[in-house]
């Protein structure tokens, strides 16, 4: 082994990196609405607010689970550099963007899996064409259903409730298409966060819409109608920002499953932004629990390159070294 092997590297250069490859993890509109602060030995999570959507996501949920996706990617990052994570979240009244401190001292054997998930990471993207006819694999449902386990849980809807979901998910659009705000919103962020190189070309004929982003993308849609597909609600006990955290850890964690797997997975927010059809499929889920997300699941077709994906911010604007630059 070599004096550089031997030297084991700075707790703070793993962490950076880890912030680093968090920048890939999903969220709302490609907003990012995250930033790192880096320690000598712990990371911080904060919510970036003026990323937030302030006409679709007034309250933040859709920032918390976005932020919550980058934890636990940075979390999977550390595991693939031999570090185990903890994980503390921070719900202090008195700092409210402060979400969370991750500590990464220990080491952790690098597992096979680790690296796979991690390889995940680059590989996950959000494809928002209709699925191919292919069902998806039980047992991969199954996985991607247990990925959650301990974080939040997944709901896969019966054949009724999707119809459900239908109507709520059309309303939804209906009404996010006539609010003039949430019309400007999404026009500024598809403009700048969502190149059209990752939107289909049209709006396709799906029994559950998928959002329409208001303006063509290049993606060819094909025949596709989502008759394949499969509806899972991320959804939990309580409706907090703590549990909002959670959620987004937990569609990372089912995410990155699902790309392992080779299934195709797609977030639905607007039922969730618009509170009447939230509250409808809180409803539909015979009161369950409340509902975070909805995940439209499914297989892509196997002819089709899926999207790139769209830009992320420069490292500079999302993690601050200040606190480790000088020494
Ligand atoms: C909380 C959340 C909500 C999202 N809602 C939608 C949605 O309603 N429709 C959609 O097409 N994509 C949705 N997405 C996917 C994002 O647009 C996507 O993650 C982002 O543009 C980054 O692209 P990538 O996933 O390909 O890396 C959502 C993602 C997150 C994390």
């Amino acid at each position: 082994m070599s004096d550089q092997q031997a030297t084991p590297r700075p707790t703070s250069a793993a962490l950076t990196e880890a912030a680093a490859v968090a920048g890939y993890a999903p969220s709302v509109h490609n907003t990012q609405p995250w930033r790192w602060r880096i320690l000598p030995d712990a990371m911080e999570l904060y919510a970036e607010r003026s990323r937030q959507l302030s006409a679709a996501d007034p309250e933040g949920h859709l920032m918390l689970v976005s932020c919550g996706a980058a934890l636990h990617h940075a979390v999977v990052a550390l595991a693939a550099a031999g570090r185990a994570a903890e994980v503390r979240p921070l719900p202090d009244p008195d700092r409210p963007d402060l979400l969370a401190r991750v500590t990464a001292e220990a080491p952790a054997e690098v597992t096979a899996e680790a690296m796979r998930r991690m390889q995940a990471i680059r590989l996950r993207h959000t494809d928002r064409r209709p699925v191919s006819d292919t069902p998806v694999p039980e047992a991969a449902v199954q996985a991607i259903v247990a990925a959650t386990t301990g974080l939040a849980r997944l709901h896969l809807l019966t054949r009724d409730q999707v119809l459900e979901l239908a109507a709520a998910a059309s309303a939804a659009a209906e009404a996010e298409q006539a609010d003039p705000q949430m019309q400007e919103e999404l026009a500024y962020w598809r403009d700048r966060a969502l190149p059209p190189e990752v939107l289909p070309e049209r709006p396709a004929q799906t029994t559950v819409p998928v959002r329409d982003f208001g303006a063509p993308g290049t993606l060819p849609i094909g025949p596709g109608h989502d008759r394949a597909a499969r509806y899972a609600v991320l959804y939990g006990d309580d409706d907090e920002p703590r549990t909002w955290l959670l959620a987004g850890q937990a569609l990372s964690a089912a995410w990155l499953a699902a790309t392992q797997l080779g299934v195709s997975m797609v977030p639905l927010s607007s039922v969730i932004e618009v509170p009447g059809t939230r509250q409808a499929l809180r409803r539909a889920l015979a009161d369950l629990g409340y509902p975070y997300l909805v995940l439209r699941l499914g297989v892509a077709d196997p002819e089709r390159r899926g999207p790139a994906h769209p830009p992320r911010l420069p490292v500079e604007q999302v993690i601050d070294t200040s606190a480790v630059a000088a020494g």
